[in-house]
């Protein structure tokens, strides 16, 4: 979704701002722009397309200087992608320019009433509602005409403003869209998100809903609403800059891919001490009390992590004899949820800023649940709205499709499932120490998965080129072929579907034809024989398919399917983990060979921060 930078300080703007931007270009965008400060005027290039559109506009005219600018990535919503509705957007009386990120929901009635006084619009976007307050309400007190202008905004908004008259302060104010401070040596940034900016600095503000920033080469002050100045903590990111570079890998989603192992060791090992599960560096426990009194647990995710959350009803049910509800965080808030006192919400992000997501655990929240975040970026807006967090280590996630932010969730789902069973004596000490090592061999059983690349590669050759693809599998299979199949769709654009095995036959068996690529999910045990029949009821029908099973099916699946997949052996609950690392690389190889942008798909956004 867009991508705001700013900066002000010694150095010149725009090269910065457009490195920035290049930081950015993961979270999705059509257009992008920029406006820098220059002696009197600000001036603004913008282009529709990559930002190598953008730089080549900005090497054939005279160099643009300044040290004070904004910059933007546009991932279109009101308004066509086009240069005209691209950011930063101008006033009609060139004093303000605006990037914003969010949707202003009430800019059709402002746009009327300034319609009617005469003020000329030139863009089809609700940020020019801003841009136009700000030119109306200037009195030359800046604070106070940016406090009038979010009095009348409603909606979402990261707005980094600057103003002709005010070449050394860069203006910045945010509601329900995430906005940062980075605060360097003489010169000072805001972004949408740190990697913009990692490599100048790593102190950093969050700005919380509606505190307003006036920050100059030297100083960062923010004001509440009221004109009261706040102080803030600055917050050290550990980020390692190398972390956000492909480091000699094609795509950063292959590069991520590659991570899982590190990234899960990193998410479980700090949590195991003296062989058992604990919580206690992240300041979360359960005291049997607490959990007694948990009659429901309540998922809120979307995509991808909302196929964690489907994985968890499984596992949750199964072990801990509670109802699981899983719902899609953007229709939670619309169905009348029955959520109480005794619902523990488990929301899962990686992100921490999926607008849905954080919409959704607001509403249990002041329903009275007990919200626990599983979230991969620190500080985050949901980590912060939580009542407690279990961060995910993955280290930074660029590429649009999710790998090891995924795996790591569902890292922390089998370490809570284990944890709560425990305290509810619902596991004995020698069926946890089983779990507890299979957590611990986890990383190393992914490492063995993923040495079977050259082997996938092989089999994405013979099917980059079909047009329709199924996945069936039964209970926790099942839930992976929901991401497998996510996987696919989204960065290769081949449509598919995944269905609960023994559900094909209700209807959708009617699309398999001869040829029809079906992927099988069978590594559960106690399932295999069924899967097996359903995968003879599609063969039956004219179905190529490739089967996932563990090494020990491997005669008999090899024996009923066209293709076969081994993996090793883990507990049922940790399966998939497993299962889901060649889903990952049979998309990535197939995306690769059609040739498609693997880590910015069309039409997607990283973080998702509108509703
Ligand atoms: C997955 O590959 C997707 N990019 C997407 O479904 C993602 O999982 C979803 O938008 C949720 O994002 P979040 O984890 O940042 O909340």
């Amino acid at each position: 979704m867009c991508g705001i930078i700013g900066y002000i300080g010694y150095d010149n703007a725009t090269p910065l701002l457009i490195e920035g931007l290049k930081k950015l270009e993961y979270r999705g965008y059509d257009s992008a722009g920029v406006a820098v400060h220059t002696e009197h005027s600000l001036e603004v290039v913008k282009a529709k397309g990559k930002l190598c559109a953008l730089s080549e506009k900005l090497q054939q005219m005279p160099q643009l200087v300044g040290n004070l600018g904004i910059a933007h990535t546009r991932w279109a919503t009101h308004g066509e992608p086009s240069e005209q509705n691209s950011h930063p957007i101008l006033s009609a009386s060139g004093k303000f320019a605006v990037v914003h990120n969010g949707i202003i929901e009430n800019y059709i009635a402002i746009k009327d009433e300034l319609l009617k006084k005469g003020v000329k619009f030139s863009s089809d976007t609700d940020t020019e509602v801003v841009a136009q307050l700000l030119d109306i309400y200037y009195d030359g007190d800046v604070l106070s005409t940016v406090i009038k202008v979010i009095s009348k905004i409603e909606g979402s908004y990261a707005l980094g403003i600057i103003c002709a008259q005010r070449p050394d302060e860069l203006i910045a104010v945010k509601k329900a869209s995430p906005l940062i401070v980075g605060v360097g040596k003489g010169e000072n940034f805001i972004a949408s998100d740190a990697t913009a900016i990692v490599s100048r600095t790593k102190d950093i503000i969050r700005l919380e809903d509606e505190e307003i920033a006036i920050i100059r080469a030297g100083s960062v002050k923010i004001y509440d609403k009221a004109k009261n100045e706040i102080s803030k903590e600055i917050v050290h990111i550990d980020w390692d800059v190398a972390a956000a570079e492909k480091a000699g890998y094609e795509h950063f989603m292959l590069k991520e891919i590659m991570e899982q192992p590190t990234a899960i060791m990193n998410t479980i090992k700090p949590r195991i001490k003296d062989g058992k599960i604990d919580f206690e560096q992240d300041g979360v426990s359960f005291s049997m009390a607490d959990l007694k009194n948990i009659n429901k647990i309540c998922i809120l995710a979307c995509g991808s992590a909302y196929h964690v959350g489907c994985v968890a009803k499984y596992i949750f049910e199964k072990i801990l004899r509670k109802p699981v509800e899983v719902a899609v965080a953007s229709e939670f808030r619309y169905m009348n949820p029955i959520v109480d006192g005794n619902t523990l919400v488990v929301a899962i992000s990686q992100s921490g800023e999926t607008a849905d997501t954080l919409a959704a655990m607001k509403e249990a929240k002041a329903l009275g649940a007990r919200v626990l975040s599983i979230v991969n970026v620190v500080g985050s807006s949901i980590a912060t709205c939580s009542d407690n967090v279990l961060y995910t280590w993955a280290g930074p996630e660029i590429a649009v499709a999710t790998t090891k932010a995924y795996s790591t969730q569902l890292c922390v789902v089998y370490m809570l499932a284990i944890y709560m069973a425990k305290k509810l004596s619902r596991i004995n000490s020698a069926q946890h120490a089983a779990f507890v090592e299979d957590l611990l061999n986890l990383p190393s059983k992914v490492e063995k998965v993923l040495t079977a690349q050259e082997l996938i590669k092989s089999l994405a050759k013979n099917f980059y080129d079909c047009k329709n693809v199924f996945f069936i599998g039964r209970n926790t299979d099942y839930s992976v072929s929901l991401e497998g199949s996510l996987k696919l769709k989204e960065i290769s654009y081949i449509h598919s579907e995944a269905y609960p095995a023994g559900e094909l036959k209700h209807g959708t068996i009617s699309l398999i034809e001869e040829g029809t690529l079906v992927v099988a999910l069978a590594t559960n045990d106690a399932l295999f024989e069924k899967m097996i029949s359903n995968i003879k009821e599609v063969k039956a029908r004219g179905a190529t398919v490739l089967t996932l099973t563990t090494e020990m099916h491997r005669a008999e699946a090899e024996s009923v399917s066209d293709y076969c997949i081994c993996i090793p052996k883990t507990s049922d609950m940790m399966m998939p983990s497993l299962a889901v690392l060649p889903l990952q690389l049979f998309a990535y190889y197939i995306a690769y060979l059609k040739g498609c942008d693997i880590d910015k798909p069309r039409n997607l956004a990283k973080s998702v921060t509108v509703e």
